[in-house]
């Protein structure tokens, strides 16, 4: 956020949004209300937290004082009027289907979302009468094509899981305008600090702060901001009825990651450039798909939408390496953990062929062994070195078959 239009820069929001101390005998951090019972004087109190005011406790689930500090904060640094803080990044988007769609509706998914979020629209949803129709990521105006009389919703992710290929949000967001449809994102990748998601017309922006937010591996939680407040009302209360509710101590761990996200984004971006940088230059591997690279086809899209970068980018072997080969280059690594999820300050691989990279509309499938990494704060170089002695013994075995 630059200076001159009201607002203190992001750096400053990130480490004051939120923040309250004065409420809290000057404590700087909000404390964990581990509370589910609230008690009250009379019965008129009682009735009147039933009402579930903002800022009033009524009941555990329905909200702390910790929950509201880390929605303040991210509804600020994303630009919109109201979020919502949730156990996890899948339930933002389920939650924004289940509250603002009903059986008929036709709903419109990019093929390259998050995997579970295809899965439960086109399967679990759908069992519900949801019409949701997986579509090209990269049809940009295109979607207009798709439109039927009963859209309500379209849900895109940009970059694209697994394969990090960039959508032309604004372009799609301008064709839902048009129609009157919801565009829903899933901006877990961009953080709350890379992309302006009211500028590029996302109605609903969701993110897994299980990621960079917490940033520690410790922590599942989802945040899901918009501006309109009878969608706000009516996603909170769809989120209390399913029964959504947050631990305190983990809306906590994710305020607490949150005040150090931009210096630790930073230097995940630096470090993931060197070590694609240095892939990007060995023969066994066909291509690094991160988009921070100006070899990436979605480059343009990237340097327009976003302000920088993180760690998480994939890249794809040549198609002389079998299978088996990558598999061993992954148990080689020591540096690099095997393990599922990103976002925390590890470096992580794993191993990304098979059904979920595939693009089932647009048709695209990979032509070798794909891999997943997510780059954490180790020094570059020592990461560098464990990768290149795990394609050695890759080598070395592929030699002796
Ligand atoms: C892009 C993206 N969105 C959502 C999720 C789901 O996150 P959570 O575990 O917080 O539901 C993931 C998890 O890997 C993800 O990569």
């Amino acid at each position: 956020m630059a200076a001159g239009d009201g607002k203190k820069h992001q750096d400053t929001r990130l480490v004051h949004s939120g923040s309250h101390p004065e409420r809290f005998d000057g404590a700087v951090n909000p404390p964990v209300y581990r509370v589910s019972t609230v008690v009250s004087a009379d019965v008129e109190e009682m009735r009147h937290r039933a009402t579930h005011p903002p800022d009033m406790l009524a009941y555990g689930r329905a909200g702390t004082p910790t929950h509201w500090a880390l929605e303040e904060a991210i509804a600020d640094l994303e630009g919109y009027n109201h979020c919502l803080a949730l156990p996890s990044g899948l339930s933002g988007i389920l939650i924004s289907i289940l509250g603002l769609c009903a059986s008929g509706d036709h709903v419109l998914v990019a093929d390259n979302v998050y995997g579970p979020i295809r899965l439960v629209c086109c399967d679990r949803l759908a069992n519900w009468g949801l019409e949701a129709e997986l579509f090209d990521a990269s049809v940009g105006a295109g979607v207009a094509d798709l439109i039927r009389p009963n859209t309500k919703m379209i849900i895109v992710e940009s970059p694209g899981s697994l394969t990090f290929d960039m959508t032309d949000i604004p372009a799609v967001s301008k064709v839902a305008k048009d129609n009157g449809i919801l565009v829903v994102a899933d901006n877990t990748w961009a953080t709350p600090l890379l992309i302006d998601a009211p500028a590029l017309g996302i109605d609903i922006s969701v993110h897994s702060g299980t990621k960079y937010i917490g940033g520690h591996s410790d922590v599942a939680v989802g945040t899901l901001c918009l501006d309109d407040d009878d969608l706000h009302q009516r996603l909170k209360m769809t989120s209390l009825l399913f029964g959504y509710g947050l631990s305190p101590d983990d809306a906590y761990l994710a305020l607490r990651g949150l005040r150090t996200l931009s210096v630790r984004l930073e230097r995940h971006e630096e470090n993931a450039r060197i070590v694609a940088e240095w892939l990007q230059e060995r023969p066994e591997i066909d291509r690094v798909m991160y988009p921070a690279l100006a070899s990436d086809p979605g480059h343009a899209i990237w340097s327009r939408d976003f302000s920088g970068a993180n760690g998480l980018f994939g890249f794809m072997f040549n198609a002389s390496v079998s299978q088996e080969a990558a598999d061993r280059f992954i148990n080689a690594l020591t540096l690099f953990l095997r393990g599922f999820s990103w976002g925390g300050y590890e470096s992580l691989a794993m191993s990304t062929s098979g059904s979920s990279i595939k693009r089932p509309v647009s048709g695209w499938t990979p032509t070798g062994a794909t891999m997943r990494l997510h780059v954490g704060l180790e020094n570059p170089a020592d990461l560098i070195a464990d990768l290149d002695q795990a394609l050695a013994s890759m080598a070395n075995a592929m030699a002796a078959e």
